[in-house]
């Protein structure tokens, strides 16, 4: 049994980011129950992709967005998408905001109906590894999560896991004890996608 997975990561310290050695280490997770993992790699910093501006729309329009087409096909293709996410002032880095702009795209990911929106790419799994300097999981001032899953949601992914590493600049106890669990909740959430992914199969077989 093999599965794609879409590893994105925004972090402008590249490897050495937070954000960036967490989702390693979920990709590490995986590989240990999918070895033959399909691991499709999208650095947002290394590689940044061009503001999402008038000429991008026009590109849509006449079927010539080849790189927000291949970045849309990335993510279709994927079974799991894996999201580092640093804060930065308080949102997400302005890489990952890009990418967002170029994969949002009507009549692809979504669709407007008399309903309302709909979003197109069900049945993936999202796991989002958020890195912090500061704390703000579950207070008003975590702006960047309700941002998240209403971004993910309007285009149909719903299914998503937030994994914390926060508290990273408030001192090395705080940083190492904040980077176990968030390693742990790794290895939970890995686990309990194995499960899940095991039985869709397994429903798809019947
Ligand atoms: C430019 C910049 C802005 C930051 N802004 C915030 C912030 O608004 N809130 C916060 O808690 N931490 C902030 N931090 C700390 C980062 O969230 C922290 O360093 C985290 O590890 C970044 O993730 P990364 O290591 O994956 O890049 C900031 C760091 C940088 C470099």
């Amino acid at each position: 049994m093999s599965i794609n997975v879409l590893n994105i990561t925004s972090s402008i310290f590249g490897e050495s980011g937070v954000s960036s050695q967490l989702n390693d280490y979920t990709i590490e997770q995986i590989k240990t129950q999918f070895p033959d993992a399909n691991i499709v790699n999208r650095d947002l910093a290394k590689d940044e992709l061009p503001h999402f501006n008038a000429q991008t729309v026009a590109a849509v329009s006449n079927n010539e967005a080849d790189l927000a087409d291949t970045l849309i096909d990335e993510l279709k293709a994927a079974d799991l998408v894996l999201l580092g996410v640093p804060m930065y002032n308080f949102g997400v880095p302005s890489q990952l905001k890009t990418w967002f702009d170029h994969v949002a795209r009507a009549g692809t990911t979504f669709k407007y109906t008399e309903n309302g929106p709909i979003g197109l790419l069900q049945n993936r799994k999202v796991i989002i590894n958020a890195s912090r300097g500061g704390i703000y999981k579950d207070s008003g001032a975590d702006t960047q999560t309700p941002y998240l899953q209403n971004f993910l949601g309007f285009i149909g992914l719903k299914d998503v896991d937030f994994i914390y590493a926060e508290g990273l600049n408030l001192g090395e106890d705080s940083r190492e004890q904040s980077l176990s669990q968030a390693k742990s909740e790794v290895e939970s959430t890995v686990a309990q996608f194995v499960k899940q992914h095991a039985k869709a199969e397994a429903e798809e077989a019947i």
